[in-house]
Parts: structure tokens; sequence; C-alpha cells
């Protein structure tokens, strides 16, 4: 039988840690804040960070959002960055990507204060996080080691493919998975849209990351049988739904679920999990600031 990992479930689990964190911060003087920043007028951006917002308020965390037009100049982004990086209720600052394309990412990301940069996107937390000694794990491959970690999925050892290699989730998971570390210590692959044979690399996986953002593409005769799937794709793909669309990750769940050991749904898997970690990463980055 294939276990459905509960994302939802353990993100609770965080959230609740978070929150006793919460107090004990409130207890020490200090109230953690997190700021969004939004420069889109894309929906599912717009949605995403709502959502992060009333997380922060569920976990007593003081959420500040600030909007700036899709159309201003990339100065008033900075400007706004280089104020929330003044501000001491604002411990940890996360700017929804993508910018649009008058915004040049990497300065976005240089910009924001590298100990208030709960993402772990600037190149200062990046460089950290290679080195073995991160500041701020990014969120979602953070949250799919605490998956892992929480099912018990053994990855020392273990021939890991993670199937992407963005600079928001396949290099940085990558990374963890090769790291000395009780989580870690896996002999991990990258591939990606340019990967001859996905099919050959994916057939000897014991641990499958699947982050390429292309609804369904990994099915179930790519798996080896016993495998632990994890899908952090997040696609919409039109349907007949109130809505218009559906929410499908980046494996087909039906044939995969036929052969892995365990996976992830998309929605309840790794999305839950990914919020929750900003939600440590702010905390973190409010005892840090305050000691
Ligand atoms: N857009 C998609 N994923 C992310 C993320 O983890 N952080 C930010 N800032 N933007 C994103």
């Amino acid at each position: 039988m294939t276990e459905v990992i509960d994302g939802e479930a353990v993100a609770a689990d965080v959230r609740s840690d978070v929150a006793d964190c919460v107090e004990t911060l409130a207890d020490a003087g200090v109230d953690p804040g997190l700021a969004t920043v939004l420069m889109s007028d894309d929906p599912a951006s717009e949605t995403y960070v709502s959502m992060k917002q009333r997380d922060c308020e569920e976990v007593g965390i003081e959420g500040i959002h600030v909007d700036v037009d899709v159309d201003a100049p990339a100065e008033t982004l900075f400007d706004t960055i280089d104020e929330l990086n003044g501000r001491e209720d604002v411990h940890g600052i996360l700017v929804q990507l993508p910018v649009p394309d008058h915004v040049d990412t990497r300065s976005v990301l240089r910009r924001i204060d590298p100990t208030k940069d709960v993402d772990g996107f600037h190149p200062e937390n990046v460089g950290r996080l290679v080195a073995g000694d991160a500041r701020f794990k990014p969120c979602t491959p953070h949250g799919v080691q605490q998956l892992l970690a929480a099912y018990d999925v053994e990855t020392e050892g273990a021939d890991a493919v993670v199937v992407g290699r963005s600079d928001i989730v396949g290099k940085p998971m990558a990374n963890l998975l090769i790291q000395k570390s009780p989580t870690g210590n896996a002999t991990t692959t990258v591939c990606h849209s340019r990967t001859t044979d996905l099919a050959a690399k994916l057939a000897d996986a014991d641990i499958v990351v699947a982050a390429a953002g292309i609804p369904e593409f990994i099915d179930g005769s790519m798996l080896k049988a016993g495998a632990t799937v994890i899908d952090v794709g997040i696609n919409r793909v039109e349907a007949d739904t109130e809505k218009g669309y559906e929410l499908v990750g980046d494996v087909d769940y039906e044939s995969a679920s036929e052969v892995a050991g365990a996976i992830t749904p998309v929605p309840g898997g790794v999305g839950p999990m990914t919020r929750a970690m900003l939600l440590y990463n702010t905390v973190k980055a409010a005892a840090h600031q305050r000691d």
C-alpha cells in the first residue's frame, strides 16, 4: 500500500512549534514581524501572498504587506525594500517572485538585508547553504526535508533524483540532499529539461523530488517500485470546475501512487510545508536579531 504523505498534518505541527516560539519571544519583548511585498497582478501570486499573511495571523506573527504597482520603476521596489530593511519591527522580508520583466530579480534579492532574507535567496545565504552553514534554508526544500524526516524516509546512502534546477527549489534541494547530515548523505542526481533520458535516471531512484513545473509529466511507469515521491509542482490546468482550473502536480498521481512506496498529494503535500517553513524562518530571524 502506498503511504500518502500528509503535508497538512506535518505543517500543522511546525506551525504549533512556531506559535510556541512566538510566545517565548513575546515574553522576551520581541514580536516577530514578516513583511511580504507583491509587485505582480498574477492571481496565483496574489493568492500565495494572502495565504502567507493568513498563516502569520494564525501563529501570532505580525504580518505587514506592501503592494508595489506592477508598472512602477524598479527603484520603487528597491526603496520599499530599503525601508523594510530599516524597520525594527520587520524581522523577515519576502518579495514574491516572479517580479515583472523590467525588474532585475538578482538586484532585488541582493537588496534584501541577508539577516531578514527568510527565503534564503540572497547570495550570501545561498553561499552559506552550499557551505553547509545555512542561515535560512529555502522554504520549499526545507519543507521537503522535514517531510522526509517526519515519515522516516532514509536519505543516508539513498539514490535521490531531483527533477528541476531552479534557484528556488532544485538547486538548494540537491544541496541539502548531498550534505553530511542525518537528513542528507544521499547520492543525488539533478535532472532538467536537457536531460536526455529522464526515465533511465528515475528508474533507480529511491527518492524523487519533482520540481520542474510541468503538469503530470512523471508517471508511474518511470518510477522504481517503493520509491518515495515528493511532488513540488503546483500547476494550474484548465478544468471544468467553478474556478475554471484545477491544481495538478508534476507527477501523475494516479499511476505513480500504484508504484510508489510513499507519495505527496497536490494540493496538501509540499505546499503547506513551504508556508510553514517561512514562519519558522521568520521566528529564527527574530530570535537572531534579538541576540
Ligand atoms: N515564488 C514561488 N515560490 C516562491 C518562494 O518560495 N519565495 C518567493 N519569494 N517567491 C516565490
